[in-house]
């Protein structure tokens, strides 16, 4: 450990755990946030919908915060995120903690039992993600528009900047990047091979800064969330900007 301590502390201009620590104090409280912000049961004041309550679902006759309904769909595409599993497993598990050392644990069972075998759902979560991420463009266009009618208040900003950096961080998928082209080995063999270059060319940028996109979005969201519940607290006004 103290070997691991200073190697690491050599090659960079900060203590090798600071990393895995803030990961773990984020992520941790980002977790711990959002079943908190699901059991206010409340994420609406017009014209802004919480992005952890939309879209708006309620069943008749089963009395659960309607967040219960949809939330698990961006928290189980975060979870499964290849980004995310190379954070928390080198953070949480310490599995392993950096390139250079080697695993933590004795036998290497992977992604190949419980539980996180799940994580292979990825490929299926980003297409919910994706229908998830085209409700929260309805609730940014709706922030724009304060009783009918077309107003820009500083809600209305963080709405369009949270929503762009989902798209950021969702259209930069790996899964997705895979699905569109990154599986074929000539495009111009396979059938939309034009179209599915173009696609391919769009998603690799967003794909190569995709830690930031979902360190960004991640803060981003939570934002949003934070300041609907001060509106509905009181606690703040929105201000008209135009
Ligand atoms: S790999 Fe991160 S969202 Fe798909």
């Amino acid at each position: 450990m103290a070997d691991q301590a200073v190697s690491h502390s050599h090659a960079s201009a900060y203590p090798w755990w600071l990393q895995p620590a803030a990961t773990v104090v984020i992520l941790s409280g980002f977790v711990v946030y959002s079943i908190w912000v699901a059991l206010q049961g409340r994420g609406y004041i017009a014209p802004y919908l919480s992005p952890f309550y939309s879209p708006p679902v309620s069943i008749r006759g089963i009395p659960i915060s309607p967040a219960f309904w949809v939330v698990w769909i961006p928290a189980g595409f975060r979870a499964t995120c290849y980004y995310y599993r190379k954070a928390y497993f080198r953070s949480f598990f310490r599995d392993p903690v950096s390139c250079m050392i080697p695993e933590s644990r004795g036998r290497y069972a992977g992604e190949t039992a419980f539980p996180f075998i799940l994580n292979n759902l990825h490929r299926y979560m980003v297409y919910l993600a994706i229908v998830v991420l085209a409700f929260l463009w309805r609730d940014t266009i709706d922030a724009f528009f304060f009783n009918g009618r077309f107003g820009v208040h500083l809600g209305s900003l963080l709405f369009l900047v949270n929503v762009v950096l989902l798209s950021g961080y969702t259209f930069g998928c790996h899964a997705l990047r895979h699905l569109v082209g990154g599986n074929l080995d000539c495009f111009s063999c396979a059938r939309g091979g034009r179209t599915r270059y173009r696609l391919w060319q769009w998603v690799n940028p967003l794909n190569l800064r995709h830690a930031v996109w979902a360190w960004a979005s991640l803060f981003s969201v939570s934002l949003v969330d934070i300041y609907i519940r001060l509106l509905l607290a009181g606690t703040i006004s929105d201000p008209r900007l135009f």
